[in-house]
């Protein structure tokens, strides 16, 4: 008796030293990942010299690798950032620097590019002083002007909060309107991943951009842009079709229909915290945080890494570990990324807020070996929060997470500073110093396991009803995937026909789980 209590004292003690270890790193890195953020922004950013005014650079790192350049996307993640701390009310100092974001962005979107004019945008990066940049490069990039609606978006329903509907119409809803026009009608051609090297379909930007089309609907219909909403509206309701299709019933999301690799990757992690909206609980059509699907995603990225990458051997399964952009991975020798071991913890932070927040958690067949690794004997259902179980799997899942902190705040040197990579054989900073992403993705994470909720976009609600022929007693969906197969190089169509009874409803058809193996038939 005794020594089962002790047993029980010591489990959740060593549970809270993992929590305070967090704890101590987010008092320290906070501050310290808000400076070097801040550093790295024109026009006073102390590591910036050069970049114009409310000019993101990647990295001031400019040989092996040459990061100084201002890229779209992470400029758009890295001020989605500043205007939630901002509008959230975390941080009050931010409002200048945004205001010099929105000025940037005018000037940015209408230089002539590689890429094409404005209308053919995409272009995935400019230099500092807001010239094109015209080497070759992976192009075009069509997440950018989607991730920078979203940020500006975030921004315009503050300002329409505080009545400044003036500026929202006369100077934000401009840029907006030209980067969703461009989503609108340019998301169903192939483009280069977030990680500019495969040119296909791309999850992560798929996910960005139906975001975007969502929360421009909201908007236009705010401030009486009525003219763009029935187009935005059919092609939202094309993309959230389309996002489908990434399901591998595998059980997990496939990042790119091209490429030739296992498709497991930190796009999916990425597109699931980027796309995160409270309100849409645990919905697997969006791939909400919590989602079985987003959950069974989340372990299968996850593992994928324990072999590869040495610092992680012997660690648990059940633990944290460092994780990269994708398993195959060769890029500046091929290691763990610090944006995207903050992004397992966040995905997970965000599902513990809804679970709490509902006061519930539903464990699926598809989700099952996910929560099995915090309660080998759970089983299919739904545990309210006065459930023992309950218990169990968030103080798991929340101490898993911490788990993924904890290895970046034992590879982050004493200074704060965040590279890019840290090395998969003894965790030292490697390629690009001063990441302005990882920065941001240190706040960003900080915030998730506070209990912070990034304002909603409308993802609650949705179903999708494209593509559908009714046939009997199913109706059936037909996904063309065009998936690359690793023999040469030849691709190859797969075609994906999912039935599902017809009383369910069509929209039935696109919640992934109810398209697991047994309704799925695959032809080619
Ligand atoms: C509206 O917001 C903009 C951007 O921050 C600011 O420059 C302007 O002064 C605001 N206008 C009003 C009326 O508050
Ligand atoms: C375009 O959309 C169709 C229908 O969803 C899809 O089958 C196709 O793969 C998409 N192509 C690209 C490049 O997005
Ligand atoms: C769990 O599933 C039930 C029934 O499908 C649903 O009503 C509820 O919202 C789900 N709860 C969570 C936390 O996902």
């Amino acid at each position: 008796m005794l020594f089962t209590t002790l047993c029980g004292l010591l489990a959740v003690h060593s549970a809270w030293a993992q929590s305070s270890t967090v704890d101590a790193y987010i008092s320290t890195e906070s501050p310290l990942a808000k400076a070097g953020l801040l550093a790295n922004i024109g026009p006073s950013g102390s590591k910036s010299s050069g970049a114009l005014s409310g000019i993101v650079i990647a990295s001031p790192s400019n040989v092996n690798p040459d990061y100084l350049y201002t890229w779209t996307r992470d400029s758009a993640l890295v001020y989605q950032t500043i205007i939630d701390q901002y509008t959230l009310g975390l941080d009050s100092t931010l409002r200048g620097e945004i205001d010099n974001y929105v000025g940037a962005q005018a000037i940015i979107q209408q230089v002539s590019n590689p890429s094409g004019t404005i209308t053919t945008g995409g272009e995935p990066k400019f230099n500092i002083d807001e010239t094109a940049f015209t080497g070759a490069w992976g192009r075009p990039q069509r997440d950018g002007p989607a991730l920078r609606s979203n940020a500006l978006i975030t921004w315009a329903n503050y300002l329409l909060s505080e009545d400044n509907t003036t500026y929202v119409s006369n100077t934000l809803w401009p840029i907006i309107q030209n980067d969703l026009d461009y989503v609108a009608g340019n998301w169903n051609q192939t483009t280069f991943d977030l990680w500019e090297e495969v040119d296909s379909s791309s999850f992560f930007t798929t996910a960005v951009q139906h975001r975007s089309l969502r929360q421009g609907i909201q908007l236009a219909n705010a401030i009486g842009q009525t003219s763009v909403v029935s187009s935005w509206t059919t092609q939202a309701g094309n993309l959230l079709c389309f996002l489908q299709s990434f399901w591998n019933t595998a059980g997990f999301i496939t990042a790119n229909t091209g490429g030739g690799r296992s498709g497991k990757d930190a796009n999916t992690v990425l597109a699931s915290i980027h796309t995160f909206d409270a309100a849409a609980g645990c919905d697997a059509l969006t791939f909400q945080p919590c989602s079985d699907v987003a959950l069974s995603n989340l372990l299968t990225y996850v593992d994928a890494f324990r072999s590869v990458y040495s610092i992680n051997s012997g660690v648990a399964e059940s633990a944290g570990v460092a994780t990269g952009r994708y398993p195959e991975d060769s890029y500046q020798g091929g290691n763990p990324w610090y944006l995207t071991t903050l992004a397992v913890a966040e995905q997970l932070y965000d599902s513990l807020i809804v679970w709490n927040a509902q006061g519930s958690l539903n464990v699926t067949s598809l989700s099952l070996p996910f929560f099995h690794l915090f309660d080998s004997s759970v089983a299919v259902g739904t545990y309210a929060s006065s459930t023992s179980t309950f218990t169990t799997i968030t103080t798991g899942v929340e101490n898993y997470a911490d788990g993924f902190v904890a290895t970046v705040a034992k590879y982050t040197p004493s200074d704060g500073e965040l590279s890019e990579q840290y090395s998969k054989t003894d965790g030292s900073q490697l390629s690009a110093v001063d990441l302005t992403w990882s920065y941001a993705s240190a706040l960003t994470v900080f915030d998730a396991r506070a209990g912070v909720i990034p304002v909603s976009w409308g993802a609650k609600g949705l179903s999708s009803t494209c593509g559908i022929s009714t046939g009997g007693d199913t109706v059936a969906v037909t996904f063309n995937v065009d998936a690359t197969t690793v023999f040469g190089g030849i691709k190859h169509l797969h075609l994906w026909v999912c039935r599902c009874p017809s009383k369910l409803g069509p929209e039935y058809c696109f919640a992934p789980k109810l398209c697991g193996l047994p309704h799925m038939e695959h032809y080619g």
